[in-house]
């Protein structure tokens, strides 16, 4: 064959969060791995996507989602973090948070730019920024609490820096932000140009009774900031791909340029049955520290008598564990063999640095039902 094509992103393969389900789906493993639950979202949601599903109302949306949907959006965001959003010109509806996160760094960087990115990065960041043409400039967080050294961001910063990307709760390591962090970010960016993208998807799962720090909830971040949310992990229906950016007007008029040619618009049942449970459920999202805590502490109990290591993630739905008392195995490989052989699938983090650092650690996700994570733990425990 005589044809080849010099690739933009030569270094990107499959996901191994694809990677690790498929080996779970082929060995039977219980899997940990990928972050999504195995229960049902709730049933007056499906109820609602029954009802459209059966409707007539399956044609475009409006670009900038469902009036409906972006209201309620607007009130939640006002409601939780005292930001009153105006719907029409603030709130996007996206088909994901992956493709609000893509549009975000698409339409705020330019080739050239530097963008900061705080490994271990959500895996979808970097190639964005190639694309975009801009280098990634990464940061990385270490075991044990995985905070952030501001100093290393004020050393980092550089006239060519126009984006800064925060993710908070923290996948994979389960860390968040505290009020302190924002503030040291907020003067960090002050007088400059640079646009903060924050990745809030894991919004309403902040444990033992911190406050979520959304950039909403800090005027000075919240007029440079793209807060990108997302239904999926919200209401346990990651395969409904739906999503929501928050902006302020400017800045959503540039976003909406980029989503009006990647996609266009999100999936029009999707939406209505999304804004009918909202509308009819507010207090859903309040209602999940106190859901996921109990997975988590279930998990750390029942993981309790294992040779794995971990403190409890602060937030997210995820544990990282240290598994040096068991192997010295690498984590990929680790991850591996858990996934195949003992039959708990995990996901390895060294993926998502830069420059790796010697840690023996992966992550399981504990957004299963009880008895999944129990029985998870006990084979776990026999290692
Ligand atoms: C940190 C983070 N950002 C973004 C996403 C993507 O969300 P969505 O499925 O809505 O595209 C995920 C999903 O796992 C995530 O963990």
């Amino acid at each position: 064959m005589s044809f080849t094509i010099d690739s933009r992103l030569p270094d990107v393969g499959t996901t191994i969060f694809t990677v690790i389900s498929q080996l779970a789906h082929e060995h039977d493993a219980i899997n940990l791995g990928q972050g999504f639950s195995d229960y049902a979202g709730p049933e007056l949601l499906h109820e609602r996507l029954e009802h459209y599903a059966k409707g007539l109302q399956h044609q475009y949306p409006p670009m900038t989602g469902i009036p409906a949907l972006r209201e309620v959006v607007a009130e939640k965001v006002t409601h939780c973090y005292g930001y009153a959003a105006d719907p029409e010109h603030e709130v996007t509806i996206v088909p994901g948070a992956t493709e609000g996160l893509f549009c975000a760094i698409q339409a705020c960087v330019k080739p050239g730019d530097q963008v900061i990115v705080f490994d271990p990065a959500y895996d979808s960041y970097v190639p964005a920024i190639t694309l975009a043409g801009a280098s990634s400039v990464h940061i990385p967080l270490y075991a044990p609490d995985f905070r952030i050294n501001w100093q290393r961001v004020k050393d980092a910063i550089t006239i060519k820096t126009s984006m800064i990307i925060i993710n908070t709760p923290y996948n994979p390591t389960g860390m968040v932000m505290g009020e302190q962090d924002m503030q040291v970010l907020q003067e960090l960016v002050r007088d400059t140009k640079i646009v903060v993208l924050s990745d809030e998807v894991y919004e309403h799962l902040v444990f033992d009774e911190q406050l979520h720090q959304s950039v909403l909830r800090y005027p000075e971040l919240a007029e440079r900031s793209i807060m990108v949310s997302s239904f999926g992990k919200t209401f346990h229906v990651t395969g409904w791909k739906t999503g929501y950016c928050i902006a302020p007007p400017q800045l959503s008029e540039e976003l909406r340029k980029v989503h009006q040619f990647v996609t266009f618009v999100g999936v029009t049942p999707i939406q209505l049955a999304l804004a009918d449970f909202m509308q009819a459920c507010p207090k859903h999202a309040e209602q999940l520290p106190e859901f996921y805590q109990a997975k988590r502490d279930l998990f750390a109990s029942a993981m309790a008598d294992s040779k794995f290591q971990f403190t409890p993630a602060a937030g997210s739905f995820f544990q990282l564990v240290d598994y040096s008392e068991i192997s010295d195995k690498d984590d990929l490989t680790m991850a591996r063999w858990l996934t195949t052989e003992v039959g708990v699938a995990a996901i390895p983090i060294s993926l998502f640095y830069e420059k790796p650092p010697e840690s023996r650690m992966v992550r399981f996700c504990f957004a299963k039902q009880d008895e999944t994570l129990t029985k998870a733990a006990s084979i776990l425990s026999a290692l």
